[in-house]
């Protein structure tokens, strides 16, 4: 391609062939979606939208294509307490993206928002609480791919071939037995996991999760650990793994996961509670409205529940139970909302949120399981 296509079709195809050469792809694939990172202010400054802008210019998606979250509630931005020089700039992510056709999810679940991959299907995906869920949990195939690169595969409507894209890079390593793991500490076990494995892919024994569980488990292992898969045993799965299929064996108890937890408790001084990462699922906001229903707030603290805005809208009773204790948002979160500028110490149920919100958030951070986080806000 030498640009008879356009400088962005052009540009693209140079990124892409890159990363091929790189990695040491043979070729091209199609590709059925792309999800694009790098949508906050916060975490590409004015660079990130100079390129962008740059990019916007003429490049077009030529696949259904989602942005990841923003760096504020776009209809709530204010009440959250975003500056309008943030807000300016936000803006102006949102419209180059917009330019290029992407789709405005503003969210890091796409697949509960209405673009949920099927088994075998090629993508490229770059938010890697994403990226773990649709390899693991859906069958799709999809490398974690940065901001550009997804962008590059959405432009083209292709990626290269290379990495989860191929069945033998898709085969497990590492054994990771895990016992007696009670449900309100899986994050937690995410975290400790994705530590322990590092880049391997680690096959789970002993864990039975639901969806919900998978999508904060697997967001825990991305963030600690450079792994964008696991697998585990599947329903039918009689017959369990054995410890000579992989180059090691892990085993995590109930001990090693109560000190993690207990080094990962943090003060109880909180000037924010976060819950929501990943983004909550209909059924998560269900299960917690329940749960304060019939409970009063306590002002001690500001609540953010962060989700999509699909979600949001399709969960419009258990919507209106949390916004009594704080606010529900729409296409941002804890850690790309510039969350420091507004809190010294937040306390989040997330494994994935506990990881980066000491560092990305300048946070006193401290982690608790859902339940207590709820008991906290209520009475
Ligand atoms: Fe999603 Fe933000 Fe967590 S993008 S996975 S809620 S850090």
């Amino acid at each position: 391609m030498k640009g008879e296509e356009g400088t962005a079709r052009m540009k693209a195809m140079e990124l892409l062939v890159a990363l091929g050469d790189i990695y040491g792809a043979e070729r091209l694939i199609e590709i059925e979606s792309a999800q694009v990172s790098g949508a906050s202010f916060k975490t590409i400054g004015d660079a990130g939208i100079r390129w962008l802008e740059d990019f916007a210019t003429e490049g077009r998606v030529s696949v259904p294509a989602m942005v990841n979250p923003l760096g504020m509630d776009l209809t709530r931005w204010r009440s959250m307490g975003v500056s309008s020089q943030f807000y300016e700039k936000q803006m102006r992510i949102a419209q180059a993206y917009g330019a290029m056709g992407l789709l405005p999810v503003y969210s890091c679940t796409p697949y509960l928002a209405g673009h949920r991959p099927r088994d075998g299907q090629h993508l490229a995906w770059a938010e890697s609480s994403a990226t773990v869920f649709a390899n693991s949990v859906l069958g799709a195939r999809t490398n974690r791919e940065g901001g550009p690169s997804a962008l590059a595969a959405a432009i083209l409507g292709k990626t290269a071939e290379y990495g989860l894209h191929l069945d033998e890079s898709r085969k497990p390593k590492v054994l990771v037995r895990l016992e007696s793991v009670p449900t309100h500490l899986i994050p937690v076990a995410g975290y400790l996991v994705g530590k322990a494995v590092g880049n391997r892919i680690p096959h789970i024994d002993g864990l039975n999760m639901i969806a919900d569980q998978h999508k904060s488990f697997g967001a825990a292992i991305a963030a600690t650990g450079a792994v964008s898969m696991y697998t585990f045993r599947r329903k039918g799965d009689r017959i369990p793994p054995k410890s000579r299929s992989f180059e090691e064996t892990i085993v995590l108890g109930k001990t090693e996961l109560m000190r993690c937890a207990e080094g990962l408790r943090g003060g109880d001084d909180w000037d924010l509670v976060a819950i929501g990462c990943p983004h909550c699922s209909p059924r998560e906001l269900r299960s917690m409205a329940s749960v304060l229903k019939g409970r009063k707030p306590l002002k001690n603290t500001d609540v953010w529940f962060c989700t999509s805005r699909r979600v949001f809208k399709t969960c419009p009773e258990a919507v209106a139970i949390l916004r009594r204790f704080g606010r529900v948002l729409c296409d941002t979160c804890m850690v790309v909302a510039p969350i420091e500028e507004m809190y010294g110490r937040t306390a989040t149920d997330s494994g994935k949120a506990a990881a980066y919100l000491p560092s990305l958030g300048r946070q006193k951070t401290s982690y608790r399981p859902t339940r207590e986080l709820l008991e906290a806000i209520s009475r």
